[in-house]
């Protein structure tokens, strides 16, 4: 049953898409059991998927090997199926914090599920989790829910209607929905690629420290206050929340010298500021001051760096479909 919100059975060609995202509280916390606050943004990824004779993803037939989420979406989504071409198309720079690999994984296995007599979306929600853990080794299932549901999701606490629980072994994680406050965010990238495995390793371990339960504590604090406040449309306070997420982020060390040149050049016309996603490079998310987002973005490319305007995408992974087959 794929439910009315479910992705359809389809016959090959397939195409789909979903969104980018961006973590406005709680990242790495979210690994260890607390709550974060993930919003589906207005960058997409969209595959075309088609039969062939040879798998192959953007042309390069050894991906199935190489391409660590590729090689896990055939392994746990299209075993023992014919072969296909995949191309893939995306404006998300990659290892960046902004969800490229949720996006593939999300728009990807909504098309394999299509090829494959069709998938609830809380089953989706579970299977990209699986296919971009089984890539990564860690994590939690925050970029792949919001990259499914699409606009604002709460992990582990806060939020309004549940979504659904997804985990991996004894590790659950429950989604919820919150509500858009319809605000407009600017995501600007470093341009200092990295590894969220490696970012999640070494933040585990910091925490591991004695110390390790009382940051938690205060990331827990703040998240959840943050997913409350952005529910209910509180820019002041969200502003400060952010703030203080990055003073936790910097004390589990994830910051680095470029992301805090960004936060400072951001900081004159916005309301707040921090890293979004893993980390130790990646990107900065700001909240504009309302009508200054041009200036932030201008502040942020002279500081060097790659700035996006966006917004909460509402549509999560999807077909695309042209309105005669729809
Ligand atoms: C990455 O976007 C967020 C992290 O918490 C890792 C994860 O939750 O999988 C750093």
């Amino acid at each position: 049953m794929t439910g009315p919100d479910g992705i359809p059975a389809r016959p090959l060609p397939i195409s789909a898409r979903a969104p980018g995202k961006c973590v406005l509280f709680g990242e790495h916390a979210v690994v260890h059991g607390c709550p974060e606050l993930v919003v589906a943004i207005d960058l997409p990824t969209q595959v075309f998927v088609r039969a062939a004779g040879r798998v192959a993803l953007n042309s390069d037939p050894r991906a199935a090997e190489t391409h660590p989420y590729f090689r896990a979406a055939l392994a746990l989504a299209w075993r023992d199926r014919p072969a296909i071409d995949v191309r893939s198309v995306t404006r998300i720079p990659r290892s960046a914090g902004l969800g490229s690999s949720a996006a593939f994984v999300g728009a990807l296995g909504a098309a394999l599920a299509a090829g494959t007599g069709g998938l609830g979306r809380a089953e989706l929600a579970q299977r990209a989790f699986e296919i971009e853990r089984s890539a990564q080794g860690v994590g939690s299932p925050g970029d792949t829910s919001a990259s499914v549901a699409g606009s604002y999701v709460a992990l582990n606490g806060g939020g309004g209607e549940p979504l659904w629980s997804v985990g991996v072994g004894s590790d659950r994680w429950t989604v919820r929905r919150v509500d858009d406050p319809r605000w407009t965010w600017v995501v600007a990238y470093s341009g200092i690629p990295r590894s969220t495995a490696d970012a999640v390793r070494a933040v585990g371990e910091r925490l591991a420290r004695p110390d390790g339960p009382s940051i938690l504590a205060r990331f827990d604090e703040v998240a959840r206050a943050g997913i409350a406040s952005v529910g209910r449309g509180d820019r002041r306070e969200t502003g400060e929340l952010l703030r203080r997420n990055q003073e936790l982020l910097r004390e589990v060390g994830v910051s680095h010298p470029r992301l805090e040149a960004l936060l400072g050049a951001a900081s004159p016309v916005s309301d707040g500021a921090k890293i979004t996603g893993a980390g130790a490079g990646g990107s900065i998310v700001a909240l504009p001051v309302p009508g200054r987002e041009g200036e932030l973005v201008r502040l942020l490319a002279r500081a060097g760096a790659l700035p996006f305007v966006v917004r909460a995408e509402p549509a999560g992974a999807a077909l695309v479909e042209a309105p005669d087959t729809a």
